[in-house]
């Protein structure tokens, strides 16, 4: 259940610079033009909404939210944008519990149904592979919004897009990503995204339990990026551009007493680590919700953009991501 590679080889649809229609189901889609896309179109999202200038680009457009698993910020986005660009959500959250789900219905009816009603539907999930396996039933796109601890390529459009606003750029940086390698799914795809760019490297710092299977840091390493796995904080290098920490996935473990054990060896940002280890340019991010990653005394940091910059730009970049998916830019 750990592996990151969930999909065989070639079982994706690329994106190939047109959006229209398809699934986005893993950064592996994406090449960096493809990323530069949303990007742009992300940017003329940040102006309308700036300007609180009304849109009508997704009228008549109603786009399911099903999450099958609790959420604030992706839920939150997607529906904002969606009613930004002047279309319509049909919001079901614990489909388990309020929907025929409870009664039995199988996963492949419920996205029939909802795909029947709808333009294209969102998807949590907690079972990796679930929006594939979405996608292959839907006669609408799906996008992934969380699937287990496998990926969540939408928070990857917005932790990139807040590191491109940052830098100017995506090639050459040196990223610490902390916390829950293992079964953090912005992590996976985080990489992968990283991945599409030269000369990237990448700090992983966790307890040892949490660190990526070997197959899948081979896998991943095979790709170009370089990765590090670090042990202490004395370790991490005081030149990132970025550092993002990620909770440890309690839901994913097997006991509370597991997590309390790992929660215990676990890393935290606290101002005397960012006084010792990090510089003035860097920034710090973190996908949210925050559980014992960061200590809020950071927060008037103004490197920390993870309640600012960061939770902005999933509004731009997911609107720019439907309006691209629904053809209508
Ligand atoms: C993340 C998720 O759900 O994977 N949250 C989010 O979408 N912003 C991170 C997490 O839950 O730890």
């Amino acid at each position: 259940m750990n592996q990151v590679i969930t999909h065989p080889p070639g079982s994706l649809e690329l994106i190939s610079g047109d959006f229209k229609g398809k699934d986005i189901l893993s950064l592996d889609q994406f090449s960096a033009a493809d990323l530069y896309r949303v990007f742009a179109l992300a940017r003329e999202m940040k102006e309308l909404v700036l300007a609180s200038q009304p849109s009508q680009l997704l009228a008549g457009q109603l786009v399911a939210l099903l999450f099958y698993e609790p959420s604030s910020r992706t839920f939150g986005s997607f529906a904002a944008a969606v009613k930004r660009l002047g279309g319509q959500t049909l919001d079901i959250q614990n489909p388990e519990v309020v929907s025929s789900v409870w009664k039995g219905e199988s996963f492949e009816d419920t996205i029939s149904v909802f795909g029947a009603y709808t333009q294209a539907i969102v998807l949590r999930h907690p079972l990796p592979g679930a929006a594939q396996r979405a996608a292959e039933v839907a006669n609408v796109p799906v996008i992934n919004a969380g699937d287990g601890n496998n990926e969540h390529p939408t928070q990857t459009l917005l932790d990139l897009f807040t590191i491109y606003e940052q830098f100017g750029r995506l090639d050459h940086l040196k990223g610490l990503l902390a916390g829950d390698p293992l079964n953090s799914r912005t992590l996976h795809s985080l990489i992968r995204g990283l991945a599409l760019f030269e000369g990237n490297t990448v700090y992983l710092l966790s307890p040892e339990a949490l660190r990526l299977t070997r197959d899948d840091l081979l896998a991943l390493r095979s790709r170009g990026i370089e990765i590090v796995e670090i042990h202490s904080e004395r370790e991490i290098p005081t030149d990132c551009h970025f550092w993002y920490w990620t909770r440890i996935q309690k839901e994913r473990l097997s006991s509370l007493d597991e997590y309390q054990q790992l929660a215990a060896a676990s890393f935290q940002v606290t101002p005397a680590l960012l006084a010792e280890r990090a510089n003035r340019e860097m920034i710090l991010m973190d996908p949210l919700p925050r559980v014992g990653t960061i200590d809020p005394a950071v927060d008037s940091d103004e490197r920390a953009v993870y309640l600012r910059s960061q939770i902005r730009n999933g509004l731009y970049t997911r609107m720019a991501l439907l309006a691209l998916i629904l053809g209508k830019a």
